[in-house]
């Protein structure tokens, strides 16, 4: 687009324009009304609840599982900001600045509790590595859109959900839930922006998108396993929280079908069949932790566990 867009400041181009992106609008409003005071926030969780004080396995677990949310941010706040580059409709241009500073508190606020928390910060694993340098690095709106909004927002909300209603530990529970209204907010840009950038998509970009999901999906699964133990020892039932994740990714693809009137097939939660076998792996590979689980489940879970180990140690030496 040439600069200065002119066309943004004509009558008909707004009028046209308006009732499609005044929701992502006003997710820009609603970001500015709800926005928070890190700094006050903690502060006071901390003062609240007398300081952090846990046992040494929970404190590693949350070292272990929080690692990956920290770099998280950072990676949400750089990417929030390319997408606030390239979208061109100010609407859709506002609700990615307003994501970018919102990314920039949970940064912040994440390094501040960690830092409280003490103890050794372990480095990123080479799944979440993986994928987050991929939406950094790909130069195109709708893997970053899809690969984001949809399918990294959405498990983060997952995990905060699974920490607030764990009790992990008190500083950390009660933080979530500011966590989580924002990340909805994300999850928004995409449900209501995607089907925009999907429209044009031919055959071969659909292919190449849905297994950019795969991937993606594929490594965060993986990641899962390698940090099994430690959702064990924060009691989050791992099974449960997927499956929560799962729900949330099909409303946010209903969310996109209603938004644009028609279904955007590069989704691949789109697919009835994709639906069905992500059910069955669940079922075999993330069983409940509640439940006894038969001989032949609990080795494939544990050479899962092995397997997830290698691929940690194979990724990050070929980083
Ligand atoms: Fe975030
Ligand atoms: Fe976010």
């Amino acid at each position: 687009m040439s600069f200065p867009p002119y066309r943004l400041l004509d009558r008909d181009h707004i009028a046209k324009t308006q009732a499609k992106f005044e929701r992502l609008e006003r997710l820009y409003h609603v970001g500015q009304q709800k926005a928070w005071d890190g700094k006050q926030v903690l502060a006071d969780l901390l003062k609240k609840h007398g300081g952090i004080r846990i046992p040494d396995a929970k404190r590693i677990a949350i070292g272990e599982v929080f690692s990956v949310i920290l770099w998280g941010e950072l990676a949400a706040w750089s990417i929030a900001c390319d997408l606030a580059l390239m979208l061109e409709e100010p609407g859709a241009k506002m609700a990615a600045t307003s994501q970018a500073h919102d990314e920039a508190r949970h940064f912040y606020v994440m390094r501040d509790y960690l830092l409280e928390l003490g103890g050794k910060i372990p480095p990123l694993d080479g799944y979440t590595a993986t994928v987050l340098n991929d939406l950094l690095d790909t130069r195109r709106l709708s893997d970053k859109l899809l690969g984001m909004q949809l399918i990294v927002e959405t498990t983060a909300l997952t995990l905060f959900r699974a920490v607030a209603q764990a009790r992990v530990e008190p500083v950390l529970s009660d933080l979530m839930p500011y966590y989580e209204r924002d990340e909805a907010r994300h999850v928004g840009l995409g449900v209501l922006y995607l089907p925009t950038v999907l429209k044009g998509a031919d055959r071969l970009e659909t292919a190449r998108l849905r297994l950019f999901q795969l991937k993606l999906i594929t490594m965060i699964g993986w990641g899962t396993h390698l940090k099994q133990r430690y959702f064990k020892d924060l009691g989050i039932d791992h099974a449960e929280a997927m499956r929560y994740g799962n729900r949330m990714v099909q409303e946010a693809f209903e969310g996109m079908r209603s938004s644009e009137g028609g279904q955007p097939r590069a989704v691949l939660a789109s697919s009835a069949m994709m639906q069905r076998i992500n059910e069955k792996a669940m079922e075999v590979f993330f069983p409940s932790q509640e439940a006894p689980q038969p001989a032949w489940q609990r080795a494939v879970v544990g050479f899962c566990g092995q397997l997830a180990r290698v691929g940690d140690v194979a990724l990050r030496m070929a980083a």
